[in-house]
């Protein structure tokens, strides 16, 4: 069993960015610059932020943190979106998911200016990454593709099967996995809370793709002997032994399932440490106006 070091390819890539943006830098040229908008107080999106903007300052990349109140109004934000979409010195930027109940998920993603949707989120994005055109991939995805290009792992003609159909993981993951490209080309199963016969169809499963969000909810008996597996979850448990009173688990018994695979991702420092570059990487994108 090979264990993938999330960690240690996230820092290789940061390494490779850092070197760009010292590029820019000698060329005279300013770095890229990625803002955050956080609504709220929600404590892993606090987390969550808090390592994407310190991720932006080892790089060297110019960051801002937008931390607006609870109770903003859905017009402040979507008027907050449209400064930044006009700012010519902002690059890319996000805004953190999820948002508060009163403010419409779907309207603010659609305000995103698709060449500043550093997240993949806007359906432009998502259509052009379906149809294999330039596009910003989102960050978890991307970079679930980029693990498994650089420890190699054969996807030609495998039984790639998803469990979780969010429209962050686990959707445009079965579309990165099916299509015509280097590190695709799967055969692909898509599973879902409505899958009748889950088990039977994860046993058959090369590389089995969990982004469920309950933990240790895929179990050593639904894994094939000798899958790739790949974890996404970040689920927070109550753990009063623990010193934040919460401890991180994955959406994969990993004790019981890592005898069983050819390689897997821990968690923490498997998929999580990925996403942070990948969001880097899009934000040097737009920097350099690649995609757009
Ligand atoms: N919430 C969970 N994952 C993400 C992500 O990748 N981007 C944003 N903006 N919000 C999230």
């Amino acid at each position: 069993m090979i264990l993938i070091d999330g960690k240690k390819v996230s820092a290789s890539i940061q390494e490779k960015i850092a070197a760009e943006v010292k590029e820019l830098a000698n060329a005279g040229e300013r770095p890229p610059h990625l803002v955050a908008v956080l609504v709220g107080d929600d404590p892993a999106s606090q987390t969550y932020v808090r390592n994407k903007i310190n991720a932006c300052k080892k790089v060297g990349f110019k960051s801002t943190l937008i931390h607006l109140e609870p109770y903003t109004s859905e017009a402040k934000l979507l008027q907050v979106i449209a400064g930044l979409n006009a700012d010519s010195e902002v690059d890319g930027y996000i805004v953190q998911l999820p948002l508060p109940s009163h403010i419409s998920q779907q309207k603010v993603i659609e305000a995103i200016h698709p060449s500043k949707d550093v997240d993949g989120f806007h359906p432009m994005n998502v259509g052009r990454m379906v149809l294999n055109l330039p596009a910003y991939v989102s960050a978890t995805p991307y970079g679930i593709m980029q693990l498994l290009e650089h420890y190699r792992i054969e996807t030609s003609g495998k039984h790639c099967v998803v469990v979780g159909r969010s429209h962050i993981v686990g959707s445009p993951m079965s579309i990165l996995m099916a299509r015509n490209t280097p590190i695709g080309n799967a055969t692909v199963t898509l599973c879902h809370s409505k899958t009748q016969n889950l088990k039977e169809i994860t046993l058959t499963a090369d590389i089995l793709i969990a982004a469920i969000g309950r933990p240790w909810f895929i179990t050593a008996d639904m894994v094939k002997p000798g899958a790739v597996v790949i974890d996404v979850g970040i689920n927070r448990v109550d753990d009063n032994t623990s010193p934040g009173g919460y401890k991180l688990m994955g959406d994969v018994d990993f004790e019981n399932v890592k005898a069983r695979c050819s390689y897997i991702t821990p968690v923490p420092g498997g998929v999580g440490p990925m996403t942070i570059a990948s969001l880097l990487k899009n934000t040097l994108l737009a920097r350099k106006k690649i995609i757009y």
